[in-house]
Parts: C-alpha cells; structure tokens; sequence
C-alpha cells in the first residue's frame, strides 16, 4: 500500500479506480480493509480511498492520544495531497463515523454525500469514557492480543462468528496487525469525542445510514432515530450482521452503497 507523506503524520491508504471520490473509513480497532469487498466492486465507476487513519493499520503513530479533530484534518490533508478538489463521498464505520461528522463539522465544502455505517452520534457516557481509559492503559502494558479475543464476540453477529470463520479470522488478524499504542491512543481519544446529536438536523447533504440488524453497539433503534433526525437520510438494515457489515455482508453493503452513490446528482 502507499504511503502518503504528509506534515506530522504518515498515511498508508488504498486507492483505486477513477471516477466521483469515495473515501471509506474503519473502525476501532481495525483498518482500511474492512473496506476491501466495496472497494473492489467500487473502482470499475469510482475512485475509491481506504485509508488507514493515524495510529491505525500501517499508518504512523501518535502516542498518547488522537482526536476525532485530528482525524478529520489529517483526511483533508489527504485530499489536499492528492490533488482532489471535487466533492467527495464519505463513508465510516462506527469510530470512521464519528470522523465523519467532524469532517461535516469542519470541511462541509468538500462534501457530495454520507455514508454513515453502524455508527451513533451520541458522546460515551461517563462509564464507558472511564472503561475506554482503562482500555487504552491495559493496552500499553500488554500489548493488543487480548483484544483479538475479546473483540469479534462483542462486533460480529452470532451467525457471523457461527458460520463465517474466514470473516473471523480476517478480524483478528487485522486487530493482532495493529500497534498497541495506537489503539490507546485511539481509545483515549474516543473518550473525549464530542456529541455530535446537535449536528444531525445540520447535515444537508444526502445520507445513507446502514446497519447490521445484530448490531449491539450501534443499535438499529438508534440508528433509525439518526436517519430520523438527519434531513435527506435513508437507512438500510442488514440481516444477519453485527457491527462490522461491510465484511459481515459485502454484497449487501455494496450493493445499498452503490444504489447511494448512482441517486447523487
Ligand atoms: C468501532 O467499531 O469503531 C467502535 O465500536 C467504536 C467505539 O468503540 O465507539
């Protein structure tokens, strides 16, 4: 994978195709790759961008902490590295979600559209901001592999972990490849992550807000009071999935996304 060089901070991320931007966010604690199934099937019509963000997958990392703020600005340091201009479609999963609505916060003018998946705009609670600071300090004393046991239980679907051992063995090899560090830096500062509830009635370009019906960290009662609240939203639910759709699911995911990106003018 490339790597893309920019002030203070190295980006390793996928790109291929040509056509209308589309830039894919991961989740926590994954990378790019979760992404791999659309971007395959997206780059034939689009120019599709899989990042790895700071501290995440192959790119470099910030110890200490990472902000939502930070990760929105390094994407808009990534277009401005890459030369484009027009307005891009932008896709997160969960955390990429919470980068998506700070990018809407900060850069709104080089949006065409959302793509917010099984994500929630709600801040954590004063609990779950403590459990992730607990997290972030177990990680730097014992490395990541803990995590590559307790996590795919908690993001995937029963029928996932059941009958798709390959998705989760994709899973665990992404969250075993990523640097412990990197993952405490990323929960410190999903901790600190703003409530973006007030934005939703803002967001005025076209939404598509998808979810895995078995998601129990971004409930689909949740997710449908988002798509509620944001003016131009449709939402899709997914059967059979949890969190982690885009591999729980690919054809489903893809094909929802590119009815999405064909209804954009
Ligand atoms: C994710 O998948 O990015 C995480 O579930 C986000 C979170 O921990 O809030």
């Amino acid at each position: 994978m490339p790597t893309l060089r920019l002030p203070g901070v190295d980006l390793s991320l996928a790109d291929h195709g040509a056509g209308r931007p589309v830039v894919l966010i991961h989740g926590f604690p994954m990378d790019h790759s979760i992404w791999v199934h659309q971007a395959q099937a997206l780059a034939p019509h689009y120019r599709v961008i899989a990042p790895d963000l700071r501290s995440a997958g192959c790119s470099s990392v910030t110890p200490g902490k990472v902000t939502v703020e930070q990760w929105a600005d390094d994407l808009a340091a990534m277009l401005d590295a890459l030369k484009i201009n027009e307005p891009i479609v932008l896709g997160g999963l969960s955390m990429g979600g919470y980068v998506a609505f700070r990018f809407f916060q900060a850069h709104r003018s080089r949006l065409a559209g959302l793509i917010l998946c099984d994500t929630k705009a709600a801040a954590d609670t004063p609990q779950a901001a403590a459990g992730r600071l607990e997290l972030a300090g177990r990680l730097e004393r014992e490395g990541n592999r803990f995590l590559a046991d307790t996590m795919p239980p908690r993001l995937l679907a029963p029928a996932t972990l059941d009958g798709k051992p390959e998705v989760v063995e994709h899973l665990r090899q992404i969250i075993l490849a990523g640097d412990p560090v990197g993952y405490a830096a990323t929960s410190r500062g999903l901790a600190e992550r703003p409530n973006f509830t007030p934005l939703l009635p803002q967001i005025d370009c076209p939404a598509l807000l998808l979810v895995g019906r078995q998601d129990a960290i971004s409930t689909a009662a949740e997710m449908n009071a988002m798509a509620r609240a944001i003016p131009a939203a449709r939402i899709v639910e997914i059967p059979n999935a949890g969190h982690v759709t885009p591999l729980e699911a690919p054809a489903e995911v893809t094909a929802a996304i590119e009815q999405f990106l064909g209804s954009l003018a």
